[in-house]
């Protein structure tokens, strides 16, 4: 069966089961999925190797986006640092909206999705979950990739992304006011998945 566009939109703090919700989702449905931080992971990357945020914004391709490494968290950091450019968000905003708006639905995850770039998302979540809870995730996460961090460490990581993230200027991090949250701190990853499908459902 194919549909016509239809976008949902999940923001949410670092760490809060976006990325696992959204590829659950997206399955479930038959809907494309894009993970936006992961253009900003990019971006960060880049800039990390010596290049200017800006002309990496505007020139990046989908093969930066395969790129190794992105997931460390010092490229956290640098994501979180050039997505507080006006300039580099502007420059990212037309492929995410047109994505969002393909024939057969999509699945977009990241900050400012239900707010700035689909405000008109039949589905918009936001996924949320204690700090602590989500410094744990990301730690074993980190480490069964092999990175060499500790809890303290991935925690104070996490704290600084998120006040980063909600304090910048543009777009920062904030639920829709029509958004439904759903936090995850105290649930399986498969009730949190089911939580969500019930949500899309409902508007379907
Ligand atoms: O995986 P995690 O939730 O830790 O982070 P991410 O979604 O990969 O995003 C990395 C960084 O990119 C965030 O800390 C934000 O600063 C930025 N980002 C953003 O500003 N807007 C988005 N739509 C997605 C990510």
């Amino acid at each position: 069966m194919s549909t016509g566009p239809f976008t949902i939109a999940i923001d949410g703090p670092a760490a809060a089961g976006k990325g696992t919700i959204s590829r659950a989702v997206a399955a479930h449905f038959g809907f494309a999925h894009l993970d936006t931080g992961l253009l900003y992971r990019a971006v960060g990357a880049q800039v990390l190797a010596g290049s200017d945020a800006v002309a990496a914004a505007r020139a990046l391709t989908a093969a930066d986006l395969a790129a190794s490494g992105l997931r460390s968290a010092e490229v956290a950091q640098a994501a979180s640092r050039v997505a507080a450019i006006p300039e580099v968000r502007a420059a990212l905003t037309a492929f995410q909206r047109s994505f969002a708006r393909r024939a057969g639905g999509a699945v977009l995850d990241g900050r400012d999705i239900g707010t700035v770039i689909c405000p008109d998302a039949e589905v918009k979540l936001f996924v949320t979950a204690s700090a602590e809870v989500r410094a744990e995730r990301r730690f074993a996460e980190l480490r069964e990739a092999g990175a060499d961090v500790t809890r303290a460490g991935v925690l104070a990581d996490v704290r600084e992304r998120d006040a980063r993230d909600r304090e910048r200027s543009t777009a920062p991090l904030v639920p829709a006011s029509d958004a439904i949250e759903i936090d995850t701190s105290s649930l399986s990853v498969d009730a949190a998945i089911a939580a969500a499908i019930a949500v899309v459902e409902a508007r379907r």
